[in-house]
């Protein structure tokens, strides 16, 4: 009996294709409701044309244009200035899932696994079972390439239903058009706040936008300066694991352990391999693909209990305090701004870099739970607050500390609005749709310290407006009183009660004093930031509607 269902299973058992996987599992990759898709297939579009101009060293300039076609259903396109792709690669770059360029890069950018925008092309043909179109140009030099391309999903391979030159004005760039099923809707997880947090932490971005209502926004640059560009480099030895490592051992060129370690690692030089090859008790000049499995072990605690210095930063490009304390006036009308900038880590052997930002009091409500702005390679994350790193970082800590009210494991509550951005070679997401961070301790611990670094500044602020704010109360009481309180020292010591008058008001006015330089030196914080946001709005007058 056993034997003959086994022989009925066989006859069942063949190989998944990714994109029938994908096909039946949309909601993994972002598409599980109709407002979220909308939003997904503008994310990765915009990504991917940040991550390509930034590349390509271009100031971006992004084109995003939602038509409501009726009937739930919109057409999303999307323009860049970017390097364009060239016309052999198209099929496969919107065609096929699992296929880009950065995954098997180790430095920061938004994309990592090759599946965002055919993903998005596979949505748009299960909904409106139309194919996505593309034009491309590399050079002023070549032609225009348009496709029309869809998924033949049983073999995970492009389908390509149109191809032709085109004439198009620009000197390279890429414009995509999808048209899917969707729903738009303004406010909390909407494409128009995706685009907005966009523009902060992307400062050096402009981005157009229509939005389905027809409006126009614009969000110019604030600066002309590209974020540095990061480098790619090698894994760090620190948390290596046995099957990478293996794998590593058994693809790589170099003929010995010890030009293995220095070549295929960063942070390695030769004195530091032979350490780790004397810790590990191996000859430095064993063949790497030779090892054995017990050796390979020898080898981890090797490095593990050798001294090497942390990674480099250069492959990450973080916002920088600064520029996100920029960022977060523009989008945040305060009274006060904290910000800081960790120094690189490592996870697994990738590093990562953890920066956090507090913005407290103006027009933000004080008696609700505080706003978290989370960012993971400057891509605003906008879905599973509660599943995200971020909001165990933020939950974990006691706030009560810093002067505002927390609820045991709950987010504090107050006038504040709190930004959080990963910066990493590699983000550890949740989930394919990268929604949320990956609760790992290290970087758990490193985004703690960060808002600690924040919290502490922000609670000596608070502080100190208590103690003026007290100061002045007491001054306002005992000014009230001063005539009384002459006319009775007049009664028992005889002094003039004029006199009194004026030695006490002299008394008061030093006190009154140091207030006003408190006051002072506040309203040009504001002055400052208010003039800041009028220049931008100069340069090209932001408009938008909440
Ligand atoms: N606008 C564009 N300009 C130039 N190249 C692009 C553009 N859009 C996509 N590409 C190329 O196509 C590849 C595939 O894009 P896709 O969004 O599917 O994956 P990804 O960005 O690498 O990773 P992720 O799945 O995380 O988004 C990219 O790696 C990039 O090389
Ligand atoms: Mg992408």
């Amino acid at each position: 009996m056993s034997e003959l269902t086994a022989v009925k299973l066989a006859q069942q058992q063949r190989e998944v294709s990714v994109a029938e996987f994908f096909e039946r599992n949309r909601h993994l990759l972002g598409f599980d409701n109709k407002r979220k898709a909308l939003l997904t297939v503008v994310k990765e579009a915009c990504d991917n044309s940040l991550d390509a101009t930034e590349e390509a060293r271009v100031l971006p300039e992004i084109n995003v244009e939602i038509i409501d076609l009726g009937n739930d259903k919109f057409r999303i396109i999307v323009e860049d200035n970017g390097p364009g792709i060239v016309k052999k690669q198209i099929p496969n770059v919107f065609g096929k899932l699992l296929y880009g360029s950065k995954f098997h890069s180790m430095k920061m950018s938004r994309g990592q696994q090759g599946i965002g925008i055919s993903a998005s092309c596979l949505y748009a043909q299960l909904t409106t079972g139309r194919p996505l179109r593309v034009i491309s140009k590399i050079s002023p030099k070549h032609p225009a390439v348009y496709m029309e391309i869809g998924i033949d999903t049983k073999n995970n391979r492009a389908q390509v239903f149109k191809e032709e030159e085109k004439e198009w004005k620009k000197e390279h760039g890429t414009r995509i058009e999808l048209d899917i099923e969707g729903s738009y809707q303004k406010g909390e997880q909407s494409v128009d706040v995706y685009l907005k947090e966009t523009a902060i932490v992307n400062p050096h971005a402009t981005i157009l936008y229509t939005n389905p209502k027809a409006e126009q926004l614009i969000f110019p640059r604030a600066t002309d300066l590209l974020p540095v560009q990061p480098k790619e480099i090698k894994p760090h030895p620190y948390g290596v694991e046995h099957g990478i490592l293996m794998k590593m051992l058994q693809t790589t060129e170099s003929r010995t352990l010890q030009s293995f370690l220095t070549n295929d690692f960063s942070r390695v030089g030769p004195g530091t391999a032979k350490e780790i090859c004397q810790n590990a008790r191996l000859l430095p000049n064993s063949k790497p693909s030779e090892l054995t499995h017990p050796q390979i072990e020898q080898l981890m605690e090797g490095i593990k209990n050798t001294k090497i210095i942390a990674p480099p930063a250069d492959c990450i490009s973080p916002i920088g305090a600064e520029l996100l304390e920029k960022g977060l006036k523009k989008e945040v009308n305060s009274e006060f701004y904290a910000t800081s900038t960790r120094s690189p880590e490592v996870y697994r052997g990738i590093p990562f870099i953890i920066e956090a930002g507090i913005a407290y009091g103006g027009e933000q409500a004080g008696d609700q739970s505080i706003r978290l702005l989370r960012f993971a390679n400057r891509v605003p994350l906008l879905y599973q607050q509660s599943s995200c790193a971020t909001f165990k970082a933020i939950t974990g800590m006691n706030w009560r500390q810093y002067g505002l009210s927390q609820s045991q494991g709950a987010l504090p509550i107050g006038p504040v609005t709190v930004v959080v951005h990963l910066a990493s070679v590699w983000p550890p997401f949740t989930s394919e749709a990268k929604e949320a961070i990956a609760h790992y301790p290290e970087i758990i611990k490193e985004m703690r310290l960060a808002l600690q670094d924040c919290g502490r500044k922000l609670s000596s602020y608070i502080n100190k407006k208590k103690r003026v704010g007290e100061a002045q109360q007491r001054i306002s009481i005992f000014e009230n009183y001063i005539p009384e309180v002459a006319g009775f020292l007049e009664a028992l010591t005889g002094e003039k009660k004029e006199k009194t008058i004026e030695k006490m008001r002299q008394m008061l006015s030093k006190n009154k004093e140091l207030i006003q330089q408190y006051k002072e030196a506040h309203e040009v914080t504001k002055r400052e930031a208010e003039e800041k946001e009028d220049q931008i709005e100069l340069k090209g007058a932001i408009e938008y509607d909440e």
